[in-house]
């Protein structure tokens, strides 16, 4: 799914989000890809942002699926509600932290945390409410930037977390690794189970 016609942004910030988030549109089918969402899984997006990438998973999980977003920014929770409301979307909006997990409707089957953790003050915490509140099978989702990045794109250098530190976050939260690779755009991704 790809519309660049986006409901009018409430304001500047917004509108800076918006637009940064939609050149990173494209990165959504490949995390969809490497995170195996399917049809009727329910998922978590962590971070949703402008919803950019959280809206491209609803085609992939169907109307059998169930897609959550949580987000911390009230400007941007409105501004997802009403996108995904334009488009037809079936969403779940939670206003929160990754730290102070709300209830969730269902326990998540996937559960994507793209480049949101070096948003995150307390990424161990976040961790493990996230291992807590995921269904047995699930899967983590992890896109971060790489700090061996040349950063002309993403995050600030100084921001990053270095693949080996992320594992051992994840470790410590309860996870398992089973798999890491580089993704384009100075990404690395980590797929955890709890
Ligand atoms: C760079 S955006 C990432 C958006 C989208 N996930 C993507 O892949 O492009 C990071 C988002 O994380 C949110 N955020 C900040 N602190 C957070 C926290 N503690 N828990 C969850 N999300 C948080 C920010 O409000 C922001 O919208």
């Amino acid at each position: 799914m790809s519309d660049e016609t986006q409901a009018t942004p409430p304001n500047q910030r917004l509108a800076r989000l918006i637009t940064r988030q939609a050149q990173k549109r494209h990165l959504a089918s490949l995390w969809a890809e490497v995170a195996g969402l399917a049809q009727g899984m329910v998922v978590l997006d962590i971070g949703a942002g402008s919803g950019a990438l959280t809206l491209e998973y609803a085609p992939i999980i169907g109307p059998a699926g169930q897609l959550i977003a949580l987000e911390p920014d009230r400007e941007c929770l409105d501004y997802i509600r009403t996108e995904a409301a334009r488009r037809g979307i079936a969403l779940h909006v939670l206003q929160g932290t990754a730290e102070a997990l709300p209830s969730l409707p269902a326990p998540p089957d996937r559960v994507m945390l793209t480049d949101a953790l070096h948003h995150i003050n307390q990424p161990i915490v976040a961790l493990r409410a996230i291992h807590a509140a995921m269904a047995p099978h699930g899967i983590l989702f992890i896109a971060e930037y790489d700090p061996a990045g040349p950063g002309v794109v993403g995050a600030k250098l100084s921001r990053r977390t270095y693949p080996n530190d992320l594992a051992g976050m994840l470790i410590a939260a309860g996870f398992k690794i089973s798999a890491s690779a580089n993704a384009p755009d100075e990404h690395y991704t980590m797929i955890a189970t709890p």
